[in-house]
C-alpha cells in the first residue's frame, strides 16, 4: 500500500510585492542587496484579516479539484503551519469546517520550515497503516504576521501563501521514502521566543534570527537528509527527476544541488517570486512545477525541508 499524490494546489494572496515596493514602504535595503544574497525578487503578502486557514482552503479546494473529489471524501487533515489562526481550535479544525468536512480526524504539525515534509512523512505513515484512505496535507503560513518590519535582516525574507496535496490509498507507487528529524540544541537560530502569558505579550513576538548558522546548518542538512532518503528507496541522487527543496535562499538551493550532484534544471525554484513561505514553500513550489507541466506522471521526485527547531526531513516520490 502505498500513499500517492492524486491532486496538487497553491494560493498567493494579492499582487506581488518587489524588492523596490519594500524600499518604498519605508524598509531599509534595496533590490540588489536582496537578490544578490538570497535570490528573492517578490513575495506575497496576505492584507487585514487574511489567516492561514483562509490561505489554505483556497488552496484545498484546488487540490480537491485536481484530485477530482470533493472534501467529504477526506479521512484525515493536517495542516502544518507557525501561524495558526488561533492558539486553538487548531487550523486543521478551522479549514474542516470551511471546507464543510465532517468526521475526518484533524490536527496541525508545528515545524516550522520542515513543517509539510513532517506533515507528509505523518499522512504517509497513517495511509500505509490502513487507517485512513484519503489525506489532504496542506502548507500554510503568514509569516508577514510575526516579522520586525524594522529588522531588515529577517522581514524581506518571507511572504505567505498555501499549498496542498491530497494523499490517496493505492497499489501504484507512491510515497517511495521519508526521512525526518530535529535537533532542538539548535533551537536559538532562529526563532519567535514569545508568548502570551497574563494576557500580555512576554518576550519578544517577533521573529529572530542568526542568519548565517542558518544558512550554514541548512546547506549541511539538506544534501545528507536527501541521501538518507535515497539510500532508504535504494537509488541514486541521479535517479531524481525533480528536487523541489524548500524555497529560503537561492545560494542554499544550489549548494544542494551541488552536493547531490544534480544540474540546476532538475530543480524547482520559485523563491525568487514567492520568498520563504516557511510551511507553504514546498508544496507551493510542486503545484508551479506540476501545472506548468514539468512534473509528470512516473517521474521521481523529492521534497525536501528545514527549518526552526531545528526540524529538516524529506520525501521521495513516484509522482
Ligand atoms: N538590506 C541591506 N542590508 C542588509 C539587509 C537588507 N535587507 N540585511 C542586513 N543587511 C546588512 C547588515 O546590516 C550588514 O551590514 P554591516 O556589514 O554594515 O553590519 C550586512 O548587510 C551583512 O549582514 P549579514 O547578516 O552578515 O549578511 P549575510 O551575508 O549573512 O546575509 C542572509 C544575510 C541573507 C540572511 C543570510 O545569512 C542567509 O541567507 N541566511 C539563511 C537564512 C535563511 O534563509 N533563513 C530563512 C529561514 S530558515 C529556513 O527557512 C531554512
Amino acid at each position: 500500500m502505498y500513499a500517492r499524490i492524486t491532486g496538487v494546489g497553491g494560493y498567493l494572496p494579492g499582487s506581488p510585492v518587489s524588492n523596490d515596493d519594500l524600499v518604498r514602504r519605508g524598509v531599509a535595503t534595496s533590490d540588489e542587496w536582496i537578490a544578490t544574497r538570497t535570490g528573492i525578487r517578490a513575495r506575497h503578502l496576505a492584507e487585514g484579516a487574511c489567516a492561514s486557514s483562509d490561505l489554505a482552503l483556497e488552496a484545498s479546494r484546488r487540490a480537491l479539484e485536481a484530485a477530482g473529489m470533493a472534501a467529504s471524501g477526506l479521512d484525515l487533515i493536517i495542516v502544518a503551519t507557525t501561524t495558526p489562526d488561533f492558539i486553538f481550535p487548531s487550523t486543521a479544525c478551522l479549514l474542516q469546517g470551511k471546507l464543510g468536512n465532517a468526521g475526518a480526524m484533524a490536527f496541525d504539525v508545528q515545524a516550522v520550515c520542515g513543517g509539510f515534509v513532517y506533515a507528509l512523512n505523518v499522512a504517509e505513515k497513517f495511509i500505509r497503516s490502513g487507517s485512513h484512505k484519503t489525506a489532504l496535507v496542506v502548507g500554510a503560513d503568514v509569516f508577514s504576521r510575526i516579522l520586525d518590519w524594522r529588522d531588515r535582516a529577517t522581514c524581506v525574507l518571507f511572504g505567505d501563501g498555501a499549498g496542498a496535496v491530497v494523499l490517496t490509498a493505492s497499489d501504484a507507487p507512491g510515497i517511495i521514502a521519508t526521512a525526518a528529524r530535529a535537533d532542538g540544541s539548535r533551537h536559538g537560530i532562529l526563532a519567535v521566543a514569545g508568548q502570551v502569558c497574563g494576557g500580555q505579550v512576554c518576550g519578544d513576538p517577533f521573529v529572530r534570527m542568526d542568519g548565517q548558522a542558518v544558512f550554514k546548518f541548512a546547506v549541511r542538512v539538506m544534501s545528507e537528509i536527501a541521501l538518507e532518503c535515497c539510500d532508504a528507496a535504494g537509488i541514486s541522487p541521479s535517479a531524481i527527476d525533480w528536487l523541489v527543496p524548500h524555497q529560503a535562499n537561492i545560494r542554499i538551493i544550489e549548494s544542494t544541488a551541488k552536493k547531490l550532484g544534480l544540474s540546476m534544471d532538475k530543480i524547482v525554484v520559485t523563491v525568487d517570486r514567492h520568498g520563504n513561505t516557511s510551511a507553504a514553500s514546498i508544496p507551493l513550489a510542486l503545484d508551479a512545477a506540476v501545472r506548468d507541466g514539468r512534473i509528470r506522471r512516473g517521474q521521481k521526485v523529492m521534497l525536501e525541508g528545514v527549518g526552526a527547531g531545528v526540524t529538516w526531513g524529506a520525501v521521495l516520490l513516484q509522482y
